[in-house]
């Protein structure tokens, strides 16, 4: 964003002209915009976030954009099954689900208190729960999730000094990091899915498949090791590149 646009912002959320100087001096010491507005747009909507939290990335409208397409030809809604959003952070999937397919049940967890504040507030009718990805989820989920959806934390460790100040000072550790491949939260996503996913039939173009998705952002250096692994655990897969040509939502389906 141009220093001009990040003033229209400043302004447009400021009570007063103390509070734009204010917030004018935080901006300067590096503090992230979207933590002194606490607000982010994402799809058109205006979601909440604050201090000490990540904030979601524009490229994750991609990720979006995959799990409304799962969502509407998996007639999940119809099925009366689940979507999940894992790491859910302030919820900006389940945001866009609550806003564009109200009638699907969304859940959403992550083990960051102070996140889940805010997805409370972003998607008022998720059923919100706190603790480690999907263990956090209540018994009565397994075998009922059409789609497991996540920007779980993917960057190598190795990594951290290639990012900007304003996400290692101000988001937490673990929001970012994923190990010394970036890949371990993926693959224990992957892993503890096979619990979750629904096993149910579908007739698409005359064959039958059964269906259950897990959808996961990560950058497209890393997609082939996860999809070997998800392969490795019984899952098939694909991959659905962004128009930044860096990010990508791997599709693994259960077979
Ligand atoms: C990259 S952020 C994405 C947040 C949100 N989905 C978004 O796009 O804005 C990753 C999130 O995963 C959560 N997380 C990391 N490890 C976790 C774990 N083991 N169990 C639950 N949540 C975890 C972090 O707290 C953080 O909110």
């Amino acid at each position: 964003m141009f220093a001009d646009d990040e003033a229209r912002v400043l302004r447009r959320w400021a009570a007063d002209d103390r509070q734009v100087d204010e917030w004018v001096r935080r901006r300067g010491a590096g503090e992230p915009l979207e933590h002194i507005v606490g607000r982010v747009e994402f799809d058109g909507l205006d979601l909440h976030v604050g201090p000490g939290v990540f904030v979601p990335r524009r490229r994750s409208l991609l990720l979006a954009e995959v799990v409304v397409e799962q969502v509407v030809a998996d007639r999940v809604a119809e099925r009366g099954l689940l979507v999940v959003e894992a790491c859910c952070g302030v919820a900006p999937i389940g945001a866009v689900l609550g806003a564009r397919m109200p009638e699907t049940s969304v859940m959403v967890a992550d083990a960051e208190g102070r996140a889940l504040m805010y997805a409370r507030r972003n998607v008022p009718a998720a059923d919100v729960y706190e603790g480690e990805l999907l263990a956090a989820l209540p018994p009565p989920a397994r075998g009922r999730v059409a789609v497991i959806a996540a920007v779980p934390p993917y960057v190598p460790d190795s990594q951290a000094r290639l990012l900007p100040a304003e996400a290692t000072g101000h988001e937490p550790r673990r929001a970012l990091f994923g190990g010394a491949d970036g890949l371990d939260t993926v693959r224990l996503l992957l892993k503890q899915s096979l619990d979750y996913l629904a096993r149910f039939e579908d007739r698409v173009c005359g064959v039958d498949r059964t269906c259950g998705v897990v959808a996961l952002e990560m950058h497209r250096s890393q997609a082939e090791s996860a999809q070997e692994f998800a392969v490795a655990h019984g899952y098939r897969t694909s991959v659905v590149l962004g128009d930044d040509g860096q990010t990508v939502v791997l599709l693994a389906r259960i077979v």
